[in-house]
């Protein structure tokens, strides 16, 4: 029976401290927050959906009271920016900021037919959303000289297969844009990493996924199953805690085995 993630993992230097999950409405960015706030960190929740992110806090304040929603459309600069001014407003400057936001749209298609629409889209809410809001965040991260960044990937910036071009070619870019940052801002203090999962079972990938499909999908892992959210979030709360000091730069595959590299 393959072993299934077990959170909470408790890291008792996160406890007090401030986090932005952007993507923290639904899905990984949920179990993320939820896994942060049991470890005592202040979230604040991203997302478009009002109604989701208020499910989201709603769950986070039986464990943690100091959650809040922090809506903000992460492709648009100057919701950005408004949304960081709420969160220092209401919570301080963010110890970790987590940039989850963002997803593929559709089946890969072949190249001279993607539409720019789709191709826009995808970098807009991919990678275009990452550089939006660690911009808005790292002013006040520098100033204080510490801090942790989580960027999200995917194994289809991995693996030139299986997901969208575009979509690819956006998580790529947050790769090689982690590495900057890591590269800029080790000097402030403030260690960069992201985390790559493969095929993750969330409620959005659940309904596109038939059990035949995921029966069949489980084969190309060694692991022996497809990924559950806390197993992002588990890899994710290493790399933002102390227990990664040394660490900056990387990409953590969270992928059962699928992508090692
Ligand atoms: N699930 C997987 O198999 C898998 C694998 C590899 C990587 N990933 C990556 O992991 C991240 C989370 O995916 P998920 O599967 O958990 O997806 P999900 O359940 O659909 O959740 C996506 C989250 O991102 C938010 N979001 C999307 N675009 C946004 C934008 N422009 N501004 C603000 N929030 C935005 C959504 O908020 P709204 O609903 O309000 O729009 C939602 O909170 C994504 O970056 C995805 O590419 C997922």
């Amino acid at each position: 029976m393959p072993t299934q993630p077990s959170i909470p993992t408790l890291y008792p230097d996160l406890q007090g401290k401030v986090a932005l999950v952007t993507g923290g409405s639904r899905g990984i960015g949920a179990a993320t927050c939820m896994a942060l706030a049991r470890n005592g960190v202040k979230v604040a929740v991203n997302g478009r959906d009002q109604s989701a992110i208020d499910t989201t806090v709603g769950a986070l304040r039986a464990v943690q009271p100091d959650a809040m929603a922090a809506p903000a459309d992460c492709a648009d600069a100057s919701a950005v920016e408004a949304m960081r001014d709420r969160v220092l407003a209401q919570l301080g400057v963010p110890d970790f900021v987590v940039s989850f936001a963002g997803g593929g749209t559709g089946r890969p298609v072949p190249f001279v037919q993607i539409s720019e629409a789709d191709w826009r889209s995808s970098i807009d809410n991919n990678l275009t959303s990452t550089f939006l809001t660690l911009r808005a965040f790292l002013p006040g991260m520098i100033e204080r000289g510490t801090g942790s960044i989580a960027t999200m990937a995917s194994a289809g910036g991995r693996i030139a297969q299986g997901a969208p071009a575009a979509y690819g070619a956006a998580k790529a870019g947050i790769i090689m844009l982690t590495r900057h940052l890591a590269n800029e801002l080790g000097p402030n203090g403030i260690r960069v990493n992201c985390v790559s999962p493969s095929a993750v079972l969330t409620e959005r990938t659940r309904q596109s996924m038939p059990e035949e499909q995921q029966q069949r999908m489980r084969a190309a892992f060694p692991l022996g199953r497809l990924g559950q959210p806390d197993d992002v979030a588990a890899a994710t709360l290493f790399l933002l805690s102390s227990a990664s000091a040394w660490i900056t730069g990387v990409t953590l595959d969270v992928a059962g085995g699928r992508v090692m590299s």
